[in-house]
């Protein structure tokens, strides 16, 4: 093997690329997921990959625990991939300056526009916090979307195969500097995901810890069969089956595996999911998934 090709998914698009990359560059995946995060974590020789999705224009949480457990990153070439439903934003400084503290060098970090798998505000603002919506994107578009970052999955291969370095894919890197500068996750996104899962504000919370707290916002209802997926797919372990039900337990990666993975469409978030169309990448199975 030449190295390890780490990655995070809720529904499969970040796995797909890992797998098409791991195929590609002799690489062993590795689910970020099934790692344990309170001990330290140093990679196999070799080369290393990180893949995982762009979540709130910056990285999953889990990613940033995985991170800060990592040693012996000195002289490895580091590559990653951030798959995205709109755009990368600084997923990739962000990234760059996390490993850097723990001693690596980002050589490479591409951005892949694939089919966005989360939920959508309403327009306008009457019953706001409770009107979001699953994105359902064209099924034409959605093929487009995916035969294009299959294209470029292969162009990253090459240039991690020829071991490129300097590339880093950012996006909307004004608006996203202006964000962290009025520090506007810590006012304005904690007080909507506040209010979005019933938090009672003022808080002491971080937005950090609001976002681990957004399972509030999941519902289920009576089309539940009591299967037992999402307890499965969760990547955190964040539900239990209780009487057949889930129950959320608050530690939740917001990562929608269990909404989007659910056979019966039973979970919800808020109000208006019902119906909607689900998401999951066309090559990766509920198998793929849990075992
Ligand atoms: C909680 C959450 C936040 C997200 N935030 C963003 C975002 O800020 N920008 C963006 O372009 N896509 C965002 N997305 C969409 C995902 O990044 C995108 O669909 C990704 O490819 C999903 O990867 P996965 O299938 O491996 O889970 C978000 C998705 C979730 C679940």
């Amino acid at each position: 093997m030449a190295g390890t090709v780490f990655y995070f998914t809720g529904t499969g698009n970040s796995l797909a690329i890992a797998r098409t990359l791991a195929d590609r560059l002799d690489l062993k995946p590795v689910n970020i997921a099934s790692l344990n995060h309170t001990q330290a974590i140093a990679p196999e020789a070799g080369i290393m990959g990180i893949i995982a999705p762009v979540y709130h224009g910056t990285l999953p949480l889990i990613l940033t625990r995985f991170i800060d457990k990592l040693s012996s990153l000195e002289s490895r070439y580091i590559f990653a991939v951030c798959t995205y439903g709109d755009h990368p934003g600084l997923f990739m400084e962000y990234l760059r300056d996390r490993l850097a503290a723990r001693g690596g060098k980002l050589s490479a970090g591409f951005g892949l526009h694939m089919p966005y798998n989360y939920v959508t505000p309403p327009a306008g603002l009457k019953n706001f916090y409770n009107s979001f919506t699953l994105r359902e994107i064209d099924p034409a578009v959605e093929q487009r979307l995916l035969v294009t970052a299959d294209e470029k999955t292969e162009h990253i291969a090459a240039a991690i195969q020829s071991r490129q370095t300097g590339i880093l894919e950012t996006d909307s890197v004004f608006i996203t500097r202006l964000v962290d500068a009025l520090n506007l996750h810590e006012t304005m996104g904690k007080s909507s995901w506040s209010k979005i899962t019933g938090l009672n504000e003022p808080s002491s919370l971080t937005f950090d810890e609001v976002r681990l707290r957004m399972d509030k916002a999941f519902t289920v209802d009576d089309s539940c069969t009591g299967c037992g997926t999402c307890e499965k797919i969760c990547p955190v372990d964040d539900i239990q089956l209780v009487n057949s039900r889930p129950i959320w337990q608050h530690h939740c990666e917001q990562c929608f595996a269990c909404l989007q993975w659910c056979p019966s469409q039973a979970i919800q978030f808020r109000n208006n999911t019902a119906g909607q169309k689900r998401y999951h990448h066309p090559r990766v199975s509920l198998h793929d998934m849990i075992f």
